[in-house]
């Protein structure tokens, strides 16, 4: 099986780009972002803080998360119900970030991450798949772009879905969650020691695409 690892932060484009590098290769893509936003929604929906580290290991007896696909698209399951939508709120984002520093939550999504990398080729991307999850991935790649160029390209994105959003606040949130991610103490947002490095801050979505399909066939073929 080959494995594809795309790590980096929130808003370099890893979805749209691993999700089309994926369909090109013919392999699975799994967002594993999803899954921690899946947590993030049961506390929201259990009236849990998500930094109350305590608390939230104690409703995860209770909660069931999948990951389907239909027609090739993943979907996440929160006990049973399809989510997938409802995941895709701001709130959601910082909610999922609270969750995913506590090690209990990282170890409990660890499997359901892992078993898609047994029987199926994939390109799975999030922030420590190179690092923790698919140690073994025959390509590892840290997707970046300034703080600057991601807020820009979330607000067009929020703007697009009819969200009014300002640039100031989506930059410190941004900037915000980065720094969460990456001083955690618990599988922090790095790049792994053999990833290839690919800035995307001067690429169009195309260009890095194009990049990134090469990439992987360079190290595959
Ligand atoms: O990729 P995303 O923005 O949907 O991820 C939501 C949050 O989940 C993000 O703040 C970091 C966390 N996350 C993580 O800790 N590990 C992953 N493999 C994927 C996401």
């Amino acid at each position: 099986m080959i494995a594809v690892a795309i790590d980096g932060p929130a808003g370099a484009g890893k979805s749209t780009i691993a999700r089309k590098a994926a369909s090109e290769l013919g392999y699975i893509y799994v967002d594993t972002g999803a899954i921690y936003r899946a947590v993030g929604l049961a506390c929201t929906q259990k009236k849990i803080d998500p930094s109350d580290s305590e608390k939230v290991v104690e409703m995860l007896p209770e909660t069931e998360i999948s990951i389907v696909f239909f027609n090739g698209e993943q979907h996440v399951l929160l006990d049973d119900k399809d989510v997938s939508s409802e995941i895709r709120t701001e709130k959601a984002s910082m909610t999922a970030s609270k969750v995913s520093a506590i090690p209990e939550v990282r170890k409990f999504l660890l499997d359901l991450q892992r078993n898609f990398a047994k029987n199926d080729n994939v390109v799975m991307d999030g922030r420590d798949i190179g690092t923790v999850v698919l140690p073994n991935a025959q390509v590892k790649i840290f997707l970046t772009a300034s703080p600057e160029t991601r807020a820009k390209r979330r607000v067009l994105q929020l703007k697009e879905k009819g969200e009014t959003a300002d640039y100031n606040t989506v930059l410190a949130d941004i900037i915000q969650r980065d720094y969460d991610d990456s001083h955690r103490e618990i599988a922090p947002l790095k790049a792994a020691d053999s990833a290839v490095m690919v800035d995307t801050s001067e690429l169009t979505l195309e260009q890095s695409i194009a990049k990134i399909i090469s990439i992987i066939k360079e190290h595959i073929e």
